[in-house]
C-alpha cells in the first residue's frame, strides 16, 4: 500500500549511561525494541529502529498519526520508562535522568526527551538522514543546516539545479523568549546569519521549500529537536543532545551535500559538564561513545530510504567512511588544542552560558568575600 502521508518521529532520551555518561547499555536498546515491536504488531507504528548515540537512546519511528500524536509520544514514554527499569536494575549511571516528569499527560514535549518529527507526503523515492548528537546542544545544528540549505559553497545544487535555485525558508526559534521568525534565503541570508550565529539563543527549528518547489511549501524538509533540559528542569541536568531529520535529493540537497558540512568539525558547546566548547566529531554509531573529557561531542548520521508503505529501509551508517577520517583527525587536533586551555575561556563557556551549569553553586560561596574598590 502506498501511503499518502507518513510521519517520521525521532524521540530520544538519556535514561542511563554505561559507564558514567559514555554509552547506552545493549539491554536498554533491547528493551526499547521489545516495546516498539509490540506497537508495530498492533499497528501503532509502521516501522521503527532503535539506535544509540553516546548515552542517548534513540527511537526512530514511522507511523500515520501525524506529529504530536498522543499515542506515539505515549509509546516513546513507555519505552523509556521500561528501559529505565532495566537501567535501575543494572545500576546504570543517571538511570531515568531525562524523564523529568512523573506521569505522561498527552505529549512528550516538555517532559525531558528530545523530539524531531515531520509529516510528509512521500515522494516517489524518499531519501532521509537522521542525525544524532551527543554532548552538545540544539544550536550545534545551526551551522550544518545553514550550509546544507543556504550555502552555495557547500551545496552546489543551490547554484546549478533549477529545482532549488530559488532557495529555502528557515524557521528560527528564539529559545529564551519563546518566539519564532521565518526567514528566506538567499534574500535574507545576512539577517539569518545575524541570528543563528548566536547559537545558544537562536536555533533553526525547521526548513521549508518555497512556493513553486515540487514539495508543498508547508511541508518541512528538515527539522531539529530544540528541547532545552535546563529550561524544563530549572537546573543543570546534562546537555540536550539534539537530533534532526533531513530529507535529501531531487530538488533538495543531495545526500553528499547533506553530509558535507560535517567534514568540518566545527566548535559546539557541551562536552564535559555541558560547560565547554569543543569540536563536533562525525563518527559511525559504534564509535559514538564519548570518552576523552566526556567527549569530544559526537554526531552520527543514519541514512534511510522510506518505502512507499512507510518502512524504514536502513540504516546506513553514513560516517562509517574514510571520507570523514580527516574530519575525525582534525577534531582530535582541535580537542588537544582546546583542552590545553583547561578551565579558561573560550574552552570553558562564557559566564552567561555557565549560568545553567553547576558553576553558580561555586561562585555563590565567594560572593560575601568581595569588598568594594574605592
Ligand atoms: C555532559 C555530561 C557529563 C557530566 C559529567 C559530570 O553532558 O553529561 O560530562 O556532566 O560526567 O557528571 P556528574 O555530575 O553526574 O558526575
Ligand atoms: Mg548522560
Ligand atoms: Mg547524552
Amino acid at each position: 500500500m502506498t501511503r499518502e502521508k507518513i510521519t517520521i518521529s525521532v524521540i530520544k532520551a538519556d535514561i542511563g549511561g554505561w559507564p558514567g555518561h559514555s554509552r547506552v547499555h545493549p539491554q536498554l536498546v533491547e528493551t526499547a525494541e521489545e516495546v516498539l515491536s509490540k506497537a508495530k504488531e498492533d499497528g501503532t507504528l509502521i516501522d521503527f529502529y532503535v539506535a544509540q548515540a553516546g548515552d542517548d537512546l534513540q527511537l526512530i519511528m514511522t507511523h500515520d498519526m501525524g506529529v504530536d500524536s498522543e499515542e506515539v509520544h505515549g509509546l516513546a514514554w513507555r519505552a523509556f520508562e521500561k528501559a529505565t527499569e532495566v537501567a535501575k536494575r543494572l545500576g546504570l549511571y543517571g538511570a531515568g535522568q531525562d524523564l523529568l516528569k512523573d506521569a505522561f499527560s498527552g505529549n512528550i514535549r516538555g517532559m525531558g526527551p528530545g523530539i524531531a518529527e515531520m509529516e510528509i507526503k512521500p515522494r516517489k523515492s524518499e531519501p532521509v538522514v537522521t542525525f544524532h548528537m551527543d554532548k552538545t546542544e540544539p544550536g550545534a545544528f545551526n551551522l550544518p543546516i545553514f550550509r546544507m540549505f543556504a550555502d552555495p559553497f557547500n551545496t552546489a545544487g543551490l547554484v546549478i539545479d533549477p529545482a532549488m535555485h530559488m532557495g529555502f525558508r528557515f524557521e528560527v526559534w528564539d529559545i529564551m523568549e519563546h518566539k519564532r521568525v521565518i526567514m528566506s534565503t538567499p534574500e535574507e541570508t545576512y539577517d539569518l546569519l545575524a541570528l543563528i550565529g548566536a547559537k545558544s539563543r537562536y536555533v533553526i527549528k525547521r526548513v521549508y521549500p518555497k512556493k513553486g518547489h515540487k514539495i508543498d511549501e508547508n511541508e518541512p524538509v528538515a527539522v531539529v529537536s530544540t528541547e532545552k533540559l535546563y529550561q524544563i528542569a530549572g537546573e543543570y541536568i546534562g546537555k540536550d543532545d539534539p537530533v534532526a531529520i533531513v530529507r535529501a535529493q531531487s530538488g533538495l540537497p543531495a545526500l553528499g551535500e547533506v553530509l558535507e558540512p560535517f567534514a568540518f568539525p566545527h566548535l559546539v558547546s557541551g562536552w564535559m559538564r555541558g560547560s565547554h566548547n569543543g569540536p563536533l566529531m562525525p563518527v559511525p554509531m559504534r564509535q559514538a561513545n564519548p570518552t576523552r573529557f566526556d567527549g569530544p561531542p559526537r554526531v552520527v548520521a543514519l541514512g534511510w530510504q522510506i518505502s512507499p508503505e512507510g518502512e524504514l529501509v536502513g540504516p546506513v551508517d553514513l560516517f562509517d567512511d574514510p571520507a570523514f577520517d580527516w574530519a575525525r583527525q582534525k577534531a582530535l587536533e582541535v580537542t588537544d588544542y582546546m583542552r590545553r586551555h583547561g578551565p579558561f575561556e573560550p574552552h570553558r563557556l562564557p559566564l552567561e552560558d555557565m549560568e545553567y551549569t553547576t558553576l553558580p553553586g561555586v561562585l555563590g560561596k565567594l560572593k560575601d568575600r568581595f569588598e568594594k574598590i574605592e
